[in-house]
């Protein structure tokens, strides 16, 4: 059984039973994607940073946007491309993938740039290594988006009372049938919070009927929602929508979630 380390996107079947029906935030991206001037995405892609296997990149395309995806992870754009293969030839053009480290590759993008909007979705700037590298990111972004357009992010918020699980615990036990052999997969997971470097990490394990594991675990930066607006208004943006959930509702003392319409 392979071993994946501490790397939770080097495969995505695991990532798929995991986020695969994930879909609070479909609709919302869907919905600003398909409001862009008649025409925009057409002419110009939407980019989407991160796009994994595609959860949002495909409903966003069959709702008729031309779509860039980046990712650096190798597995989840095969298992994009896979996807993408049973999609309708019209879908299957509106959609170009990229395999590359958007913090060190921006060249690969700037030369495909003005896009007619930038998503960054689903927790992805948590990868940031810190307010400085997610400064450099968000000011690197600006000048790719064509006027008219956005940048739309969602990210947690954080959650003191999931840090304070006890770490040897186990917790979220779930069963999933895996799809490479059948079998199932007994799955939990733990996690720990790095109060000094902000990062709080979560462990997924999955356990075979032979008793064999794979593991992957996720690193994620967090930061408090003053830092966030403090770090998008430092790079030039101005929030035209600030919520705590997709459903629009205004920010409150214990959100766990931001979700942000960012105009540059
Ligand atoms: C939480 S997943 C989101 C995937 C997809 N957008 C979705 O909503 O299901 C984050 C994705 O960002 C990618 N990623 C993280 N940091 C990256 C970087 N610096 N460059 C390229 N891809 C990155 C990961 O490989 C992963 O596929």
């Amino acid at each position: 059984m392979g071993n994946l380390d501490d790397d939770p996107y080097r495969e995505h079947v695991l990532y798929d039973l995991e986020y695969a029906h994930h879909d609070e935030d479909v609709g919302w991206y869907v919905q600003l994607c398909s409001a862009l001037p008649s025409g925009t995405s057409a002419l110009r892609p939407i980019l989407e940073l991160g796009c994994g296997t595609g959860r949002l990149t495909l409903p966003i395309a069959r709702a008729g946007a031309t779509m860039l995806g980046v990712d650096r992870a190798p597995s989840m754009l095969e298992g994009l491309r896979r996807k993408l293969a049973s999609e309708a030839a019209e879908v299957r053009q509106r959609v170009r993938l990229i395999e590359a480290d958007y913090l060190r590759s921006q060249d690969a993008l700037s030369t495909s740039a003005p896009f007619a909007a930038v998503l960054w979705p689903f927790n992805a700037l948590h990868h940031c290594a810190g307010p400085e590298q997610l400064a450099a990111m968000l000011a690197q972004i600006r000048p790719w988006i064509a006027e008219g357009g956005f940048l739309a992010l969602d990210c947690y918020l954080p959650d003191l009372d999931l840090y304070d699980r006890d770490p040897k615990a186990r917790y979220e036990p779930r069963t999933f049938e895996d799809p490479r052999s059948g079998e199932v997969l007994e799955s939990w997971e733990q996690g720990w919070w790095d109060a000094e470097r902000r990062i709080h990490h979560v462990l997924y394990v999955y356990e075979h009927p032979d008793g064999s594991q794979e593991r992957t675990q996720l690193s994620l930066r967090m930061y408090e929602l003053p830092e966030l607006q403090s770090l998008v208004a430092d790079a030039g943006y101005r929030v035209e929508r600030s919520a705590m959930d997709f459903e629009g509702s205004p920010v409150m003392p214990g959100a766990l979630k931001w979700v942000a319409l960012l105009r540059p």
